[in-house]
């Protein structure tokens, strides 16, 4: 694994990947997040080495390098989910990446289902921790200590100043922002009404099938992580509806705008 990162690696940086200030993971239907870079490089997943590529659609595969204002970031557009079959290992690997191209903040986008009784569709959730209940783990297995420990604190795994800084931003735009626990399953199925009223009683407010791994892994190497996720569908006892992928794109589509408008503000002014 380290070597092919540092391969990885040294491929992105010969062809100007750079000096980046922020990596971005870009969740389902927020790909269009990068209308707001300013955009010098791109590169689909099939030309970089060791790179998965991913199979959903709505999840292009491309890194995209630019500036937001006078910071420089990466945007992963398109990332890779356990139910595709990848590991966690593989999965997590352009997190990796990222870190040995020098990028030490990391900010982690997704769409999930709400099961907060005072969510609504549409809103954007400050992630302020998660549960892992994925089936697998990203860090299982012998350790290689130029990563990171083998035992990674995770007592503040999302960044109480970003959060606060997201906060301010938000206000300043008037935009009203949800925060809570984000619970990760391995998907794909959605929900069952049973499912979502469990993930609630563990102490969540959204559950989705990304993000933990990558939040793990980026922790594992000590870098600062910020993540906000759109609230796409409800999982609320006895109103617990249908929910389809295209639904859950369409309605996090419908939410490009303010996050985009909330992320390009965070990612200047921070
Ligand atoms: N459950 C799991 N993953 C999701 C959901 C959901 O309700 N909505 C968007 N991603």
């Amino acid at each position: 694994m380290w070597e092919k990162t540092q391969e990885t690696v040294k491929f992105l940086k010969d062809k100007g990947f750079v000096n980046i200030d922020y990596g971005i993971i870009l969740g389902t239907g927020l790909g269009n997040f990068t209308d707001n870079i300013d955009i010098s490089i791109r590169v689909p997943y099939e030309e970089i080495p060791h790179f998965p590529v991913s199979t959903v659609s709505g999840h292009q595969g491309e890194l995209i390098y630019g500036t937001v204002g006078k910071k420089k970031v990466l945007a992963l557009r398109g990332r890779f989910h356990y139910y595709e079959g990848w590991s966690l290992q593989e999965a997590t690997f352009p997190v990796r990446v990222m870190k040995y191209l020098g990028i030490d903040n990391l900010i982690v986008s997704n769409a999930s289902g709400g099961v907060n009784a005072n969510f609504k569709t549409g809103d954007v959730m400050l992630i302020s921790d998660h549960i892992n209940m994925m089936p697998e783990h990203p860090l299982r297995g012998a350790n290689d200590e130029r990563f990171g420990p083998r035992f990674v604190d995770m007592h503040e795994a999302y960044c109480k100043d970003m959060i606060v800084h997201m906060e301010n931003v938000a206000s300043k735009q008037n935009i009203k922002l949800q925060k809570g626990v984000y619970l990760a399953l391995q998907g794909p199925t959605f929900e069952t009404p049973a499912e979502y009223g469990m993930v609630r009683n563990l102490g969540a407010d959204a559950v989705g099938m990304s993000t933990v791994p990558e939040v793990i892994v980026a922790k594992h190497m000590g870098m600062t992580i910020f993540g906000l996720s759109v609230i796409t569908d409800l999982g609320i006892e006895g109103k617990v509806e249908e929910v389809s992928h295209e639904e859950v794109q369409k309605v996090a589509k419908t939410a490009e705008k303010k996050v985009g408008m909330l992320m390009t503000e965070f990612i200047k002014t921070y």
